[in-house]
Protein backbone atom coordinates (compact mmCIF):
# COMPACT_ATOMS: atom_id res chain seq x y z
CA UNK A 1 0.00 0.00 0.00
CA UNK A 2 2.85 2.54 0.63
CA UNK A 3 3.81 1.97 -2.89
CA UNK A 4 0.63 2.55 -4.53
CA UNK A 5 0.02 5.83 -2.65
CA UNK A 6 3.23 7.14 -3.56
CA UNK A 7 2.05 6.44 -6.78
CA UNK A 8 -1.13 7.42 -6.67
CA UNK A 9 0.36 10.76 -5.26
CA UNK A 10 2.69 11.16 -8.46
CA UNK A 11 -0.32 10.73 -11.11
CA UNK A 12 -2.25 13.11 -9.21
CA UNK A 13 0.75 15.69 -9.11
CA UNK A 14 0.80 15.14 -13.23
CA UNK A 15 -2.45 14.42 -14.39
CA UNK A 16 -6.02 16.24 -13.81
CA UNK A 17 -8.21 12.96 -14.23
CA UNK A 18 -10.02 10.53 -11.54
CA UNK A 19 -8.12 8.45 -10.00
CA UNK A 20 -9.04 4.77 -8.36
CA UNK A 21 -6.44 3.88 -5.19
CA UNK A 22 -6.36 0.03 -5.09
CA UNK A 23 -4.51 -1.99 -3.47
CA UNK A 24 -3.93 -3.10 0.53
CA UNK A 25 -7.20 -1.16 2.11
CA UNK A 26 -8.03 -2.74 5.42
CA UNK A 27 -8.94 0.42 7.59
CA UNK A 28 -11.29 3.49 6.71
CA UNK A 29 -7.38 5.08 7.71
CA UNK A 30 -6.59 3.54 4.48
CA UNK A 31 -9.30 5.31 2.76
CA UNK A 32 -8.25 8.54 4.07
CA UNK A 33 -4.87 8.02 3.02
CA UNK A 34 -5.66 7.26 -0.26
CA UNK A 35 -7.94 9.79 -0.80
CA UNK A 36 -5.78 12.56 1.07
CA UNK A 37 -3.27 11.66 -1.73
CA UNK A 38 -5.68 12.54 -4.65
CA UNK A 39 -7.89 9.23 -5.24
CA UNK A 40 -11.26 9.93 -6.06
CA UNK A 41 -12.54 6.61 -5.23
CA UNK A 42 -10.85 3.91 -3.41
CA UNK A 43 -11.50 0.03 -4.00
CA UNK A 44 -11.09 -3.00 -1.46
CA UNK A 45 -10.67 -6.57 -2.46
CA UNK A 46 -9.23 -8.83 -0.02
CA UNK A 47 -10.22 -7.17 3.50
CA UNK A 48 -13.67 -8.60 3.15
CA UNK A 49 -12.24 -11.94 1.66
CA UNK A 50 -10.37 -12.37 4.92
CA UNK A 51 -12.93 -10.82 7.21
CA UNK A 52 -16.40 -11.33 5.61
CA UNK A 53 -18.48 -9.29 3.88
CA UNK A 54 -19.26 -7.53 6.95
CA UNK A 55 -15.81 -5.81 6.57
CA UNK A 56 -16.75 -4.02 3.90
CA UNK A 57 -19.78 -2.04 5.41
CA UNK A 58 -17.92 -2.13 9.21
CA UNK A 59 -14.79 0.14 6.87
CA UNK A 60 -17.74 2.60 5.43
CA UNK A 61 -19.33 3.37 8.27
CA UNK A 62 -16.27 4.21 10.41
CA UNK A 63 -15.06 6.55 7.38
CA UNK A 64 -17.41 9.67 8.71
CA UNK A 65 -16.27 8.19 12.51
CA UNK A 66 -12.79 9.09 11.22
CA UNK A 67 -13.47 12.05 9.63
CA UNK A 68 -15.26 12.92 12.88
CA UNK A 69 -12.90 12.57 15.29
CA UNK A 70 -10.40 14.80 13.06
CA UNK A 71 -12.50 17.33 12.55
CA UNK A 72 -13.21 16.79 9.02
CA UNK A 73 -16.49 16.69 7.66
CA UNK A 74 -16.28 14.72 3.99
CA UNK A 75 -14.10 13.14 2.24
CA UNK A 76 -13.95 16.01 0.26
CA UNK A 77 -12.02 18.07 2.73
CA UNK A 78 -9.21 15.69 3.25
CA UNK A 79 -9.07 15.17 -0.72
CA UNK A 80 -5.56 16.49 -1.78
CA UNK A 81 -4.19 17.55 1.62
CA UNK A 82 -1.39 15.43 0.99
CA UNK A 83 -0.28 17.31 -2.55
CA UNK A 84 -0.56 20.49 -0.31
CA UNK A 85 1.43 19.17 2.25
CA UNK A 86 4.39 18.19 -0.70
CA UNK A 87 3.24 21.86 -2.02
CA UNK A 88 4.14 23.55 1.35
CA UNK A 89 7.18 21.51 1.51
CA UNK A 90 8.74 22.37 -1.65
CA UNK A 91 8.20 26.05 -1.34
CA UNK A 92 10.22 25.71 1.74
CA UNK A 93 13.46 24.05 0.00
CA UNK A 94 12.13 20.44 1.46
CA UNK A 95 11.26 18.81 -1.77
CA UNK A 96 12.23 15.35 -0.48
CA UNK A 97 13.23 13.45 2.46
CA UNK A 98 16.35 12.37 1.48
CA UNK A 99 18.08 10.65 4.54
CA UNK A 100 16.61 7.80 5.65
CA UNK A 101 14.41 8.55 8.90
CA UNK A 102 15.27 5.14 10.97
CA UNK A 103 11.82 4.75 13.01
CA UNK A 104 11.41 5.62 16.88
CA UNK A 105 10.27 2.12 19.05
CA UNK A 106 7.91 3.35 22.18
CA UNK A 107 8.97 0.33 23.74
CA UNK A 108 6.14 0.86 26.80
CA UNK A 109 3.70 -0.16 23.79
CA UNK A 110 5.64 -2.66 22.45
CA UNK A 111 4.14 -6.22 22.50
CA UNK A 112 6.92 -8.35 21.03
CA UNK A 113 5.32 -9.63 18.06
CA UNK A 114 7.97 -9.86 15.99
CA UNK A 115 5.90 -8.29 12.66
CA UNK A 116 8.41 -5.75 12.29
CA UNK A 117 11.35 -8.04 12.44
CA UNK A 118 9.36 -10.10 9.97
CA UNK A 119 8.69 -7.68 7.19
CA UNK A 120 11.61 -6.05 7.46
CA UNK A 121 13.50 -7.18 3.83
CA UNK A 122 16.61 -5.12 4.81
CA UNK A 123 17.49 -7.27 8.29
CA UNK A 124 17.61 -4.21 9.94
CA UNK A 125 15.44 -5.18 12.88
CA UNK A 126 16.04 -7.83 15.52
CA UNK A 127 14.22 -8.53 18.90
CA UNK A 128 15.24 -10.29 21.50
CA UNK A 129 14.36 -8.67 24.67
CA UNK A 130 13.25 -5.36 22.99
CA UNK A 131 12.96 -3.88 19.19
CA UNK A 132 16.49 -3.05 18.17
CA UNK A 133 17.09 -1.63 14.41
CA UNK A 134 19.97 -1.25 12.98
CA UNK A 135 20.20 2.63 11.54
CA UNK A 136 22.85 1.34 9.43
CA UNK A 137 20.96 -1.36 7.65
CA UNK A 138 16.96 0.83 7.69
CA UNK A 139 16.08 2.33 4.61
CA UNK A 140 13.53 4.40 6.21
CA UNK A 141 10.54 2.70 4.45
CA UNK A 142 8.05 2.86 6.94
CA UNK A 143 6.84 -0.71 6.10
CA UNK A 144 7.35 -2.08 9.91
CA UNK A 145 5.58 1.45 11.11
CA UNK A 146 2.83 0.80 9.17
CA UNK A 147 2.16 -2.85 10.21
CA UNK A 148 3.04 -2.68 13.60
CA UNK A 149 -0.24 -3.15 15.44
CA UNK A 150 -0.03 -1.29 18.69
CA UNK A 151 1.50 1.59 16.93
CA UNK A 152 4.70 1.33 18.67
CA UNK A 153 6.56 2.51 15.80
CA UNK A 154 6.97 5.92 14.65
CA UNK A 155 8.88 8.04 12.19
CA UNK A 156 9.45 11.84 11.85
CA UNK A 157 9.53 13.69 9.17
CA UNK A 158 10.17 17.18 10.54
C1 LIG B 1 -9.66 -13.32 -4.98
C2 LIG B 1 -9.50 -12.10 -5.84
C3 LIG B 1 -10.16 -12.01 -7.04
C4 LIG B 1 -10.00 -10.89 -7.85
N1 LIG B 1 -10.67 -10.82 -9.05
C5 LIG B 1 -10.51 -9.73 -9.85
C6 LIG B 1 -11.18 -9.63 -11.09
O1 LIG B 1 -11.94 -10.52 -11.49
N2 LIG B 1 -10.98 -8.52 -11.85
C7 LIG B 1 -10.14 -7.50 -11.44
O2 LIG B 1 -10.00 -6.51 -12.17
N3 LIG B 1 -9.50 -7.56 -10.26
C8 LIG B 1 -9.66 -8.65 -9.45
N4 LIG B 1 -8.99 -8.72 -8.25
C9 LIG B 1 -8.09 -7.60 -7.88
C10 LIG B 1 -8.81 -6.65 -6.94
O3 LIG B 1 -9.82 -5.94 -7.61
C11 LIG B 1 -7.82 -5.58 -6.41
O4 LIG B 1 -7.32 -4.81 -7.46
C12 LIG B 1 -6.67 -6.19 -5.69
O5 LIG B 1 -7.06 -7.31 -4.95
C13 LIG B 1 -5.91 -5.19 -4.80
O6 LIG B 1 -6.74 -4.67 -3.80
P1 LIG B 1 -6.89 -5.30 -2.31
O7 LIG B 1 -5.55 -5.13 -1.63
O8 LIG B 1 -7.97 -4.49 -1.66
O9 LIG B 1 -7.25 -6.73 -2.48
C14 LIG B 1 -9.14 -9.83 -7.43
C15 LIG B 1 -8.49 -9.95 -6.21
C16 LIG B 1 -8.65 -11.04 -5.42
C17 LIG B 1 -7.93 -11.12 -4.09
S1 LIG C 1 5.52 -4.83 15.31
FE1 LIG C 1 5.26 -3.33 16.96
S2 LIG C 1 4.48 -4.50 18.71
FE2 LIG C 1 5.32 -6.00 17.24
S3 LIG C 1 7.46 -6.31 17.92
FE3 LIG C 1 7.52 -4.68 16.38
S4 LIG C 1 7.38 -2.75 17.57
FE4 LIG C 1 6.73 -4.44 18.93
S1 LIG D 1 11.77 1.39 8.12
FE1 LIG D 1 11.93 -0.28 6.60
S2 LIG D 1 14.16 -0.69 6.49
FE2 LIG D 1 13.83 0.48 8.38
S3 LIG D 1 13.54 -1.06 9.98
FE3 LIG D 1 11.48 -0.55 9.22
S4 LIG D 1 11.03 -2.09 7.62
FE4 LIG D 1 13.27 -2.12 8.02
Amino acid sequence: MPIVLRMVAEIAMTVDLPIIGVGGVSSAEDVIKYVMAGASLVGVCTHGHMKGLGAYTSLIENISKVLDANGWSSLDEVRGLTLKRIAERAANGKTAVVEPQVPLVNHGDCILCKKCEQVCVYDAIVIEDKVQISADRCYGCGLCVSICPTDAMSQSYY
